[in-house]
């Protein structure tokens, strides 16, 4: 392996800019060469390659986002764009890639491999925290954290004046991010795409929370939630629930950016340089993440193809935690 080239593909995430540092340091330690290609995929179709040393990569594990850009490329979902792509990586002599991103991207990378035969790391980066084979993704720390302050900030509000709050975060197919923040700020309910919404038995959680004493109410909606999402589930809500002085909340974008929280940068660290020794090591289609506090590598077929379940335990106690 005499050369190494790197890529963020996919939604950006907090710590992405770890990996990418960590990447390109582990490499030079290791006299590689490494590459960075910009805008994930697309950047390969068009051959847009730059060099990375180890002072190109100073004072990016403080930021988010990604330095190298990101992209859901369509035109690496076509045969013709994954010849371009060959062609450029075979001009540049590069010997394998480290994809950071989600499975989307690792689906995309997992064809190329098929077709082409070129070796590839996936390092797992999405604030959605929906990858099997990792109890983290980079930025799901970070994401839980800023959801976590937002909504201690609405919560301030709510109680002042009475209010039921929707508040509306990401996760377009796996509820992660809601029952995790939902349990860490105390929502009276947490709706998730992987459980069916009904209306009536929110309402009747909503009143014993009222008849309980509380003054207000906070109920997370994950953007995949079946109830389709929070301004719709709100207005069924209103119209069955008078009492109530409702407001939404759609956290929206802001839960992807942001300085990476220590466990975001530590793990980006950690991936990044895992990621290269695995590829030097001659490994290839495998995963890097973190499995009860180990590093782990998982095969990036069992990646995809497996659904991570949410944490049973959380949804054990977010009930009884409600009263
Ligand atoms: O996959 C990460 C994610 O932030 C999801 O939680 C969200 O549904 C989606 O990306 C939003 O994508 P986009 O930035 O393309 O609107």
């Amino acid at each position: 392996m005499k050369k190494i080239a790197v890529l963020t593909s996919g939604g950006d995430s907090p710590g992405m800019n770890a990996a990418i540092r960590s990447v390109v340091r582990t490499c030079v330690s290791k006299n590689i060469s490494i590459l960075g290609i910009l805008e994930g995929f697309n950047g390969l179709v068009k051959g847009e390659f730059i060099e990375l040393g180890p002072r190109d990569v100073s004072n990016i594990l403080q930021r988010g986002g990604t330095i190298l850009r990101s992209a859901r490329s369509k035109e690496f979902r076509t045969s013709q764009g994954r010849e371009l792509a060959y062609k450029n990586l075979k001009q540049e002599q590069i010997d394998g890639l480290i994809v950071i991103g989600g499975d989307g991207s690792f689906t995309g990378a997992s064809v190329f491999h098929q077709e082409y035969r070129v070796p590839f790391i996936g390092i797992p980066g999405t604030i959605d925290n929906d990858l099997f084979g990792t109890d983290f993704t980079l930025g799901f720390d970070t994401a839980c954290n800023t959801i976590v302050e937002a909504v201690d900030k609405i919560k301030d509000t709510a109680a002042s004046h009475n209010r039921l709050f929707f508040v509306e975060v990401m996760g377009r197919d796996s509820g992660y991010i809601g029952l995790t923040t939902g349990i860490a700020t105390g929502a009276e309910e947490i709706l998730l795409p992987e459980t069916a919404t009904n209306i009536d038995q929110l309402i009747a959680k909503l009143e014993d929370s009222q008849k309980s004493r509380k003054n207000s109410s906070i109920v997370i909606v994950a953007e995949g939630d079946d109830g389709g999402g929070a301004y719709s589930i709100a207005q069924k809500v209103k119209e069955k629930f008078t009492h109530y002085d409702t407001r939404v909340t759609v956290l929206g974008h802001l839960q992807r950016g942001g300085r990476p929280s220590c466990l975001d940068r530590v793990l980006g660290s950690q991936f990044g340089h895992k990621a290269v020794e695995s590829l030097v090591s001659g490994k290839s289609n495998v995963m890097v993440g973190i499995l009860n506090g180990e590093i782990a590598e998982t095969s990036i077929e069992l990646a995809i193809s497996n659904t991570k379940p949410l944490k049973q335990h959380l949804f054990h106690i977010k009930d009884d935690l409600t009263l």
